[in-house]
Order: structure tokens, then C-alpha cells, then sequence
């Protein structure tokens, strides 16, 4: 696998289409390692929501890297922010670009329309990604015209901290796209893992059975919350125990995730649904960002 300079320069502009948790993680990364970049959003509450967001996550990432170097830190954010760009305009906005990553919601038939509606208008050289989680990369792609010019680029959040970036290929995936997507990935400073177009691929089929199998845990009384999360991060040193973890990932993602692997893979016992998971997603309780899930949060937490 090459990754010479050359492969990572082959991106310099990226547009990021979705400007929630994930989008605007990417493109924050993105534009902190140099790369021009574009958030495209459907309307102008949403564009000012990610604007806030990367602003004062870039304060975190500049407070860290310049703890004595205030001044530094400013430009740094100053600078950052200068390489990010917004636009309603979802065709105009990959005009000129080198690589789309998608990070919408998980719907096939939106993700359908949106790469249909940009496929005849993006430049040829043009890859695109998938950010999903949980969809095949491949039924994304099927709709388009390139599939040797498309690939999964799954992030982890929080995107500015998380190190791993998996890299998707479908058996269309031409070599030198997936050289230059791993390029540049490894251009915003994550390591990659390669995986095939599986479902969770590495990260969520390893973790999502695991939340859920805490939360069964939790339905049959065999321990409380805080003893079911404090178990695992002191007995298998996880930065969060499941339940927390749930709560952070969002129990409606979770709880999507899951029933659409069991839709496709019915016999899966760990991909079965979970009543206590349901009950809460039912009532609202959706983790940290409706404060409440397994646990409490102050509003503002997040
Ligand atoms: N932006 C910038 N910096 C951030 C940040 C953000 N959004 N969130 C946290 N940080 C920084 C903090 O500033 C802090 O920096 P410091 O070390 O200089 O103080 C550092 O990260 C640690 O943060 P905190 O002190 O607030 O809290 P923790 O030490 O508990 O770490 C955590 C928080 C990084 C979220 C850690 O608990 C963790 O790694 N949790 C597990 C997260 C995880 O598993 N994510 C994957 C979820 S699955 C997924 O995303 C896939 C999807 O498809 C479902």
C-alpha cells in the first residue's frame, strides 16, 4: 500500500454532506489537518449548529495542543476555521471537489437520492464515501455510476478524539481509491483498519452486541447499571462502561442498529431485539443528548 505524500495530497478538498455529530467531527479533523473544506446542511439553524459545535470543540483541541501557547491556540483555531466552508447548495458544493464523505441520517432511500443527485454533477476524479454505520456500503453505491470511486470512511465519536478510522471496501473499490481514501486518513492523523462491507464492520459488530447484551443484563437484575459499567471499566479497562457508552452513542442509534440487522439476520440471537432498550428510546430516554437514558445528565452536559 502506498502511502507517499503524493497519495495523501491527491485530497486537498472535501465536502462533508451532513453537518450533525459525525459530519461535522469529519470535517472539523478535516480542516484541522489542512484540507479545504465544505459542510453542506438543508438549512441555515442546522449550519449555525456545526458551526458552534467544531468552534468550541477546536477550543478542547487547541487548549490541549497549546496548553502554554494561548496565542497560538487562536490561530490555530483562527486558521482552522478559515479552511471551513458552508453551503445549502448540495450540487454546487461538489463541483469542485476531491472527496464527498457522506454523514447523513441512516436512511438508504435519502442516501439513494442524495449520491443519484451528485453523481452526474461531480468531477470525475471525484470519490465518494459513506460514513454510515451500520447500512452496506455496497447498497449505497447502487445507485452510482463510480463504485470504483467508493468507499466506507467510518469515524468514531467524538471524531477530534477517537484514533481509528476503518476503511470499507467493496469488491468494485479500485486499488488506487482505497489508497488514497487510507491516505488520507492517515492525513487527519487517524490510524486505519482495513474491513470488508460487512455489517458494524469491525468496531460496532464487536460493540453494539455488547450494549446490548448490558442492557439484557441489566433487564434480568443480574446487576445494577452502575455496577454493570463500573465492572467493565475497571475489569476490562474501557473508558466507559456500556450503559454509559449507550447513553453517549445514543440508545435510538443503538436501538436502529440493531433492528435493522435483525430485519436482515433474523436468526442472530445478539441481534435480537432488547424490550428495556426499546422501553426507553419509547419514552425519550435516549441517553446524553435528551438527559436521560440508563442515567441522569444536566442539561448542557453535552
Ligand atoms: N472535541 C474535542 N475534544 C474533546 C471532545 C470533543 N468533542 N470530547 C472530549 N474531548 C477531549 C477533552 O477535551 C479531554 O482533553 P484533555 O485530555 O486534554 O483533558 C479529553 O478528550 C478527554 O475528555 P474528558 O476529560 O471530557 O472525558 P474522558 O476522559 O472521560 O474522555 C471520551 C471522554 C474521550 C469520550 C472517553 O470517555 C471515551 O473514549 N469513551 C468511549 C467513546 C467511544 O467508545 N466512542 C465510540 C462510540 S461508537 C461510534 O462512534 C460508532 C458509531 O457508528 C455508533
Amino acid at each position: 500500500l502506498s502511502t507517499s505524500p503524493a497519495m495523501a495530497a491527491a485530497i486537498k478538498k472535501v465536502t462533508v454532506i451532513g453537518g450533525g455529530l459525525m459530519g461535522s467531527g469529519i470535517a472539523q479533523v478535516a480542516a484541522q489537518t489542512g484540507h479545504h473544506v465544505t459542510i453542506v446542511e438543508i438549512n441555515e439553524e442546522a449550519i449555525k449548529k456545526a458551526k458552534n459545535g467544531i468552534e468550541s470543540s477546536l477550543q478542547r483541541v487547541a487548549k490541549k495542543l497549546y496548553k502554554d501557547k494561548p496565542g497560538e491556540g487562536e490561530t490555530f483555531v483562527k486558521e482552522t476555521l478559515s479552511r471551513l466552508s458552508t453551503s445549502l447548495d448540495l450540487k454546487e458544493a461538489v463541483k469542485n471537489t476531491d472527496l464527498v464523505v457522506e454523514a447523513i441520517v441512516e436512511n438508504l432511500d435519502l442516501k439513494h437520492k442524495l449520491f443519484l443527485s451528485i453523481d452526474s454533477v461531480a468531477p470525475e476524479h471525484t470519490i465518494f464515501a459513506s460514513n454510515t454505520s451500520s447500512l452496506s456500503i455496497q447498497d449505497i453505491a447502487s445507485v452510482t455510476k463510480r463504485k470504483d470511486r467508493f468507499g466506507g470512511l467510518h469515524f468514531f465519536n467524538p471524531v477530534p478524539v477517537m484514533k481509528l478510522l476503518e476503511v470499507i471496501r467493496i469488491p468494485e473499490t479500485s486499488d488506487e481509491t482505497y489508497e488514497k481514501i487510507t491516505a488520507w486518513g492517515k492525513a487527519l492523523g487517524k490510524t486505519t483498519i482495513t474491513c470488508k462491507d460487512t455489517p458494524g464492520f469491525v468496531v460496532n459488530r464487536l460493540l453494539v452486541p455488547l450494549l446490548a447484551e448490558a442492557v439484557r443484563m441489566l433487564e434480568r437484575g443480574d446487576a445494577t447499571a452502575r455496577d454493570i459499567d463500573t465492572a467493565m471499566k475497571l475489569g476490562a479497562g474501557h473508558p466507559m462502561g456500556p450503559l454509559e457508552l449507550a447513553d453517549y452513542v445514543g440508545n435510538d442509534t443503538t436501538k436502529f442498529i440493531l433492528d435493522g440487522w435483525h430485519q436482515k439476520y433474523p436468526n442472530v440471537e445478539l441481534f435480537k431485539p432488547v424490550p428495556l432498550l426499546n422501553k426507553l428510546v419509547e419514552e425519550g430516554k435516549l441517553g446524553l443528548k435528551s438527559g436521560e437514558g440508563f442515567y441522569k445528565y444536566d442539561k448542557g452536559t453535552k
